[in-house]
């Protein structure tokens, strides 16, 4: 039994893990597919940055609510990650074990608290979407997050479950340092399960935390939940300076072999990785005066809709052909309106809000510039203006011949 068992959680390990492998695989070459950018500079004030934004939650915290569940969440999995290898060892190796490390006590007792607070983070996570319902969700995918909620909570049921069967079945060297497997326990031997009853639903605990860990693991590199791979080296890449991100990088008009962006592979593996790691929490939105003043633009909508535009028509397309993909959806002008490139007023509200550090600004600059310079498109309010400056010489479309007399009070 034990050998079957063993073999069954290699296959089922193995499987998950080439699936999470070549999907990885995939995500990682499409960020090679632009032009390169250096982000290396600095690498001190970077783990600074690393060890504030995601070990503190700085950004978090500014909405207190989703901080306080995400932190549990988090820090919670950090945690868990010590269940995990010895949920895997255990399986794998028979006799694997923590306790030498203090795996039955301290080990014991902080992933019993964890897998509680992630349980309080889900739950309030689950109120936030389905009772409280802020605005700042709308549009925003709403069965990703449930999945993933789900998802995460099985995996603590799991984990819990089992640590309750393994006391009721006696002799748990780390019975009394885990206060919360206990309660369940005594939930458990309320219906009978104690002694050997206990070893099946001990085994049915397991499978359900291991098959939920894979589901999980299968799962993320297809969903908005890829940022808890790749929120920290979004953050470790971030733009560093004052007012990071939001100056307009200059543009080499001599050899440039296009003038800002119209498809997503001109952009460089940095806005990609940017692209990667919204979580669509709508924080970027509810900062932006063009969106809080009914103007047609959502930061958020500009990377979500970006990054499906990536997929469409990079991540989909036939191998052999991403390069220089077919291009069923046009970045300007379907996936992205042009009123909304135009509403922009570069304020850069919304990276100063992004708590993974996306840096909105320069996509919508790049793809602003790309219509300005290779379309000779204008904003309706600037096309009079500016064809008034070339007939008239003056932006008020006044006669240049009568200068003296409308701007004699100025
Ligand atoms: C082990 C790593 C992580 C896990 C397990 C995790 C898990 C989650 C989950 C389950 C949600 C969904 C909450 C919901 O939709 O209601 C979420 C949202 C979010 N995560 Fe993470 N995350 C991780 C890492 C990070 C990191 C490093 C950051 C960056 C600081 C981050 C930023 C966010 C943001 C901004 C949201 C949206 C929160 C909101 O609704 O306001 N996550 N995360
Ligand atoms: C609902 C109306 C408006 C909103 C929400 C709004 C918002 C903004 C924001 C957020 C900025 C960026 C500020 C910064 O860079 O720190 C900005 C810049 C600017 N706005 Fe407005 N604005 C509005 C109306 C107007 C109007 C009516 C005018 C002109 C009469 C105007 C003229 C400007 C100018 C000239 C700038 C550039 C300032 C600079 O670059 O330093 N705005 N606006
Ligand atoms: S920079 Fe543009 S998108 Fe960002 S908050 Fe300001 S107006 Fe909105
Ligand atoms: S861009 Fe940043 S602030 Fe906006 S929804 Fe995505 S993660 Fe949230």
């Amino acid at each position: 039994m034990t050998l079957v068992k063993s073999v069954a959680v290699l296959a089922v390990l193995l499987a998950a893990v080439a699936y999470f492998a070549v999907r990885a695989r995939r995500l990682y070459r499409m960020l090679r597919l632009g032009p390169n950018e250096n982000r290396f500079d600095h690498i001190p004030e970077r783990i600074r940055g690393v060890l504030s934004y995601v070990g503190l939650h700085t950004r978090m915290f500014r909405n207190l609510y989703s901080g306080i569940l995400h932190f549990f969440i988090f820090w919670g999995f950090v945690v868990l990650l010590t269940a995990i290898i010895q949920a895997f060892g255990e399986g794998i190796i028979p006799g694997f074990s923590l306790a030498p490390i203090g795996g039955n006590t301290w080990i014991a007792s902080l992933q019993d608290l964890f897998g509680v607070l992630v349980l309080a983070g889900v739950l309030m996570a689950l109120i936030n979407r389905l009772i409280i319902r802020p605005r700042q969700f709308h549009e925003s995918n709403e069965v990703d997050a449930l999945i993933i909620l789900g998802l995460i909570a099985t995996i603590m049921v799991g984990m819990l479950g089992q640590n309750a069967a393994r006391i009721v079945q006696g002799g748990d060297p780390s019975a009394s340092w885990r206060p919360a497997s206990s309660a369940i326990a005594r939930l458990f031997e309320g219906v009978g399960w104690r002694g050997t009853a206990a070893v099946p639903v001990h085994e049915a605990f397991y499978w359900v935390h291991i098959l939920a860990v894979l589901a999980f693991l299968v799962y993320i590199p297809s969903s908005k939940h890829l940022h808890i791979i790749v929120a920290i080296p979004n953050i470790f890449f971030r733009k560093l300076g004052p007012k990071a991100g939001a100056a307009l990088a200059p543009i080499d008009l001599e050899h440039a072999e296009h003038y800002g962006v119209s498809q997503v592979t001109q952009w460089s593996w940095k806005n990609l990785l940017d692209l990667y790691s919204c979580t669509e929490c709508g924080r970027c939105q509810e900062q932006c005066p063009a969106f809080l003043t009914g103007k047609p633009l959502n930061p958020k909508m500009i990377i979500v809709d970006a990054r499906e535009n990536l997929y469409k028509t990079v991540r989909d397309a036939p191998a052999g052909q991403r390069r220089d993909p077919p291009q069923p959806q046009k970045l300007i002008g379907e996936a992205i309106k042009e009123d909304e490139i135009w509403a922009c007023v570069a304020c850069g509200a919304c990276q100063q809000e992004c708590p993974v550090l996306i840096e909105h600004v320069p996509k919508i600059m790049d793809m602003r510039r790309s219509l300005v310079l290779e379309e000779s498109k204008f904003p309706k309010e600037a096309q009079n203006a500016l064809r008034s400056i070339e007939t008239q010489g003056n932006p008020y479309g006044l006669p240049r011949a009568q200068r003296s007399d409308w701007a004699g009070g100025l």
